[in-house]
């Protein structure tokens, strides 16, 4: 009996630490993150006005009906630690501290997000997380925060792995579900580690806010749509539910024309990247609006399938991009990355596709019909019977969802 005991008591003892084992968050993020962040527009120019005022047009804009929910203040926030080693918000440009800022984007019903880095300095030169990472958790939770980026700059020898790692564990330990955001770059191989870890993670460094360039800032590259676009192959096997590629943050409204931008958004949802608009949401005008809200297109970065899509084909420079969706519906775009028209057209008849990552076909040959659905016109084009013809503009996109 005293042994039955023991044995019971043992088991229960194993059970709760099995239980209570650092780990990620489970069931967060879902369906890729959706929301904004400071860094694209405002770099180190951030203020409690700015979020507050953030958060205020994501509601009136529409945007938080579209599905936009993270209000994530990047860089340059934090100042210094005070005496004891807690993180301090810069007095001046948050003067009511974070977390009355946190409950301010709360009572929006939004959710409120920070950046910290791995390393000793941000890569604005600010305190990091380097050796405060319990303690910094225990503040993120106290405060509210529900999602952390973390990046990678001045981490000289650390190991990723180990780094990331003890910051899930604070996390954890901190008690707050946080949506962990890893933001090493790519450089270590992340999707093949970081989905015991965190969320999402940057598969590549900066992106630049133009379609088709690479900026060269001397020590480091940042790329354009196109060329971050091009990075992601290979690694759709490594996202899914509650861990995602991340190919950066949008650069809609931030410069590029109606016709990129509609592009740059699309194939984002096509890749099921997280949804981060980088734009000053309290000035857009109505173009970047319809190009960041379309329903229609951010309903296949969001279906809960949740497989990455992937480019099936490439002829002059017009790229057949498929995504399988729930239902047995398909999303196809087509994407013309180069600066001068294009005319398509799709025969439907000999279109034939086995996705052996989610197991999906896609056969619209013979009798399977699917209707079609323009996701920019948001209208209906037909059925796969006939042809589909259609001319792409230059940097454009024609996106369809094939259903039954
Ligand atoms: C790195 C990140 C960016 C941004 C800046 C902030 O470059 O990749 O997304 O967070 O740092 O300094």
């Amino acid at each position: 009996m005293k042994n039955t005991r023991f044995f019971l008591l043992l088991g229960c003892v194993l059970l709760a630490s099995t239980v209570m084992q650092a780990q990620k968050f489970q069931g967060l993020a879902l369906t890729p993150p959706m929301g904004w962040n400071s860094w694209n527009k405002f770099a180190c120019n951030v203020s409690e006005e700015l979020i507050r005022e953030t958060a205020d047009a994501m509601v009136a804009t529409g945007m938080k009906d579209a599905g936009y929910e993270y209000i994530v203040i990047d860089d340059c926030w934090q100042v210094s630690r005070d005496s004891l080693g807690f993180i301090v918000a810069d007095p001046k440009r948050f003067p009511s501290g974070i977390k009355a800022l946190a409950d301010y984007v709360h009572a929006k019903g939004l959710k409120f997000g920070i950046y910290s880095c791995a390393g000793n300095k941000t890569c604005g030169g600010r305190p990091a997380g380097r050796g405060h990472e319990y303690q910094d958790a225990l503040s993120y939770a106290k405060w509210g925060v529900d999602y952390l980026k973390y990046d990678w700059c001045d981490t000289e020898n650390l190991n990723a792995i180990g780094a990331y790692t003890t910051m899930r564990d604070a996390l954890f330990a901190a008690g707050r579900p946080i949506v962990f955001s890893l933001c090493e770059w790519g450089n270590n191989k992340p999707e093949l580690w970081a989905k015991e870890v965190g969320h999402l993670w940057r598969t590549t460094g900066d992106i630049y806010n133009c379609f088709d360039c690479v900026q060269n800032n001397g020590t480091w590259k940042a790329f354009g749509v196109m060329q971050i676009m091009d990075k992601q192959d290979g690694l759709r096997k490594n996202a899914g539910p509650g861990h995602w590629n991340d190919p950066d943050m949008l650069e809609v409204g931030n410069g590029m024309s109606l016709n990129e931008s509609r592009a740059h958004f699309s194939i984002w949802c096509m890749m099921a990247a997280p949804l981060i608009a980088g734009n000053d949401l309290r000035s857009m005008n109505a173009e970047t609006l319809t190009v960041l809200s379309n329903k229609e297109v951010i309903a296949i970065d969001q279906d809960s399938l949740g497989v990455q899509g992937f480019r099936h084909a490439v002829k002059d420079s017009v790229e057949t991009w498929l995504k399988p969706l729930k239902n047995g519906e398909w999303a196809v775009c087509l994407l013309n990355r180069s600066t001068t028209p294009r005319v398509v057209a799709l025969d439907w008849k000999t279109f034939s596709v086995i996705d052996s990552l989610s197991n999906r076909t896609l056969n619209t040959s013979a009798k399977e019909v699917y209707k079609l659905r323009d996701l920019w016109l948001k209208k209906n084009v037909g059925d796969t019977r006939k042809p589909f013809k259609a001319t792409i503009p230059a940097r454009d996109v024609l996106c369809l969802k094939l259903f039954k």
